[in-house]
């Protein structure tokens, strides 16, 4: 199987995409916050790459049928019924409902990912269940990490790196990587037994711990929490 890793959305031009799977990352928090919505049965996320984007879809859906969710600096968006914290999106709140959803470098990274063949949703969260979708499917994937305004981000790259690795099992090793899959490999191999600290050592992490929701860090890293593959397609994330 092929499989490249994207350490920033930049790298994949749309084109490149064609005909592949697509694995869209934001470890902390943007897709950890998909997979736990829906895990907790949301019907819909309907990603918006900017708050004004966000709130002309959630007038034209109908401000009273959906939550408007998301944040800018870590932090709720004023106005809006949640931030981006995936401790939020409990079954009493979020089940039967439709989202919609902004974030700094998460939505934008999915709506970016438009040419692929399925966008698939990966965190930690759903690690395992992610791997099984990608192997079942046998096409070239193409993971794309979310970064950090535009940037390598490390959460993003030892999740990648994680998928590498799941794969590899899966697949008896005949994995044909691009070279920053073999470095998010070689992160993943020696970041996962701490992932935890790893997390909270990261520029997104201390920023979590800094405006007060470091809970979430350890959330995050909670791997296999739930065994669901969201998918990106027609602008939403459904399961
Ligand atoms: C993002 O999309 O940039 C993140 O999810 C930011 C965050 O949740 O703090």
């Amino acid at each position: 199987m092929r499989l490249d890793v994207c350490f920033t959305p930049g790298e994949v031009a749309a084109a490149e995409l064609g005909g592949r799977v697509a694995v869209v990352l934001d470890v902390l928090r943007a897709t950890s916050t998909i997979v736990e919505a829906l895990a907790n049965g949301a019907r819909t996320v309907f990603p918006a790459p900017s708050i004004d984007e966000a709130v002309r879809l959630a007038q034209n859906i109908g401000r009273e049928q959906v939550l408007l969710c998301g944040e800018r600096r870590s932090l709720p968006v004023e106005g809006f019924d949640f931030g981006n914290s995936p401790r939020d999106y409990t079954a009493e709140r979020v089940s039967g409902k439709s989202l919609v959803l902004t974030t700094t470098n998460g939505t934008p990274a999915l709506l970016s990912s438009s040419g692929a063949r399925r966008t698939l949703v990966g965190s930690f969260l759903n690690l395992e269940a992610v791997v099984d979708a990608l192997a079942a499917d046998g096409g070239p994937v193409t993971v794309i990490c979310a970064g950090r305004e535009k940037r390598f981000a490390l959460d993003d790259a030892i999740c990648a790196g994680a998928i590498v690795l799941g794969l590899r099992r899966r697949l008896d090793g005949s994995l044909e990587l691009n070279d920053a899959a073999v470095a998010a490999e070689l992160l993943a191999q020696s970041r996962l037994p701490d992932l935890e600290r790893c997390l909270g050592e990261t520029a997104a992490g201390r920023q979590l711990f800094e405006v007060g929701l470091g809970e979430d860090v350890a959330y995050c890293a909670s791997i296999d929490r739930h065994r669901v593959v969201p998918q990106y397609r027609d602008r939403q994330v459904v399961l």
